[in-house]
């Protein structure tokens, strides 16, 4: 597959733009590649500048789910440009949407609009704090809630639950206050709480989305509710990922918890920059200008966005069906590529759940962050390089997520999983 286009304009951001990227996994770093550089994007295909078409199953990291350029959402967004692109003032486009969002998951009774899913995760901290006056959040081992400095945090070696900077320039200070326990591990949580008295909340993403897809344990959330019910705890579930991706209600709708605040992303925008938090009503009268909790945004709730969202979401719930379909379709490429990787004798794990999966490449059961880690990277380099060639656009990191779009349809399902019998045949050979 020739990329010389790609790999000309890469050289050229490079200089102007750190990594040639503006966000790091984009610059196949993980996968010692280089990237394309998309022209156009139509259904479940991304086309590059040099005339290449990939089947893509990272649909902006999960933002896409009805397939790209969706005719319908197109129109509409069109419809909105003509009517102005932003106001600095209020809509009935916001307010619809926020009533969808609210209808769609019980835990939320009030809901404020942001720009990305870190400013969502990063308020919703702020609000736990601002409402419960406690100063210490957890978080879990592998969990990514975007680039907040306070959430930027892994756990350190020495002492276990102890956190330290995952980046440079967070400070210590930062992320003193952010303890980490291990997904999949009530027994780690409980620990912080009997040490750490003053915890405002628990963050989780109720169906972990960016060290791979790991599916929470019978019983985990429910522990995890009750903790925090009992130890005056808000729980905030980041739904960025699993809002309305594996159900329409999200993962505390499979799951049947009922968290404090929610926080939401991707989806909702329609493939525009959005963000949303929401919770009980008590806890989010706090938010400026109804309390102290100061949050706000020139661009939030910005109106080409919101009626992206605001499309998507109709979609979404007047074609039920649709989770479905992005099930069954998530079943069959697992239940094929785990046949296909004994046949092979590949060492493969494969999680998934409606829209999304994850193949690691270990024998180990995958449920938390060590056996995510246990993926051979290497392999998954291969792995990843032989789909490209094969015009099958993957993660370019093992730990990110694959994702669906309502546009994989059965001939782009079968092209995957031949191309993966193909690709594991290379691997082991
Ligand atoms: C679970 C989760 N939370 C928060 C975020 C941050 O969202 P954004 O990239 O829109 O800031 C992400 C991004 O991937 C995410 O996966």
């Amino acid at each position: 597959m020739n990329r010389e286009k790609s790999y000309k304009l890469f050289e050229r951001a490079k200089k102007i733009i750190p990594g040639g990227v503006n966000s790091p996994v984009r610059s196949f770093i993980s996968v010692n590649g280089t990237p394309f550089y998309v022209e156009k994007a139509k259904g479940a295909y991304l086309f590059d500048i040099d005339g290449n078409r990939y089947l893509d199953y990272v649909a902006s990291f999960g933002a896409i789910i009805l397939g790209h350029a969706d005719p319908g959402l197109v129109a509409e967004v069109k419809k909105a440009l003509d009517e102005g692109t932003s106001y600095g003032a209020c809509h009935p486009y916001e307010v619809e949407l926020a009533q969808r969002i609210i209808s769609a998951f019980p835990s939320i009774e009030l809901l404020r609009l942001t720009n990305s899913g870190t400013e969502a995760t990063m308020s919703a901290i702020r609000l736990a704090r601002g409402f419960t006056g406690r100063k210490n959040i957890v978080k879990f081992r592998g969990a990514y809630h975007g680039h907040a400095d306070f959430l930027l945090t892994s756990g350190g070696s020495g002492m276990a639950e102890m956190s330290q900077p995952e980046s440079r320039g967070v400070l210590e200070e930062h992320v003193r206050n952010t303890f980490v326990a291990d997904f999949n591990n009530i027994d780690s949580v409980w620990r912080i709480v009997k040490q750490q008295r003053d915890i405002a909340a628990i963050i989780v993403e109720p169906i972990m989305g960016n060290m791979g897809v790991i599916l929470p344990k019978a019983n985990f959330l429910r522990e995890l509710e009750s903790i925090c019910k009992e130890n005056g705890i808000l729980l905030i579930f980041d739904e960025v990922i699993t809002g309305f991706r594996v159900t329409y209600g999200g993962a505390q709708t499979i799951f049947g918890i009922d968290p404090h605040i929610t926080c939401l992303g991707k989806i909702i925008g329609g493939g525009f920059p959005v963000g949303a938090f929401g919770g009980k009503r008590e806890i989010m009268e706090c938010i400026s200008p109804l309390g102290g909790v100061y949050q706000a945004g020139t661009l939030s709730g910005n109106p080409v966005a919101v009626r992206a969202g605001l499309y998507v979401l109709k979609y979404l719930e007047e074609h039920k069906e649709a989770y479905t379909y992005l099930s069954e379709k998530v079943n069959l490429i697992m239940e094929e590529t785990e046949k296909f990787a004994k046949r092979y004798r590949i060492p493969y794990t494969v999680n998934g759940i409606c829209g999304m999966f994850s193949g690691f490449f270990t024998e180990r059961e995958v449920d938390d962050y060590e056996s995510a880690k246990s993926s051979d990277r290497r392999m998954y380099e291969k792995f990843f390089k032989l789909m490209l060639d094969s015009g099958i656009f993957f993660p370019p990191s093992p730990f990110e997520a694959s994702f669906l779009t309502l546009s994989h349809g059965e001939e782009e399902i079968a092209f995957t999983i031949e191309a993966y019998e193909k690709v594991f045949k290379r691997l082991s050979s």
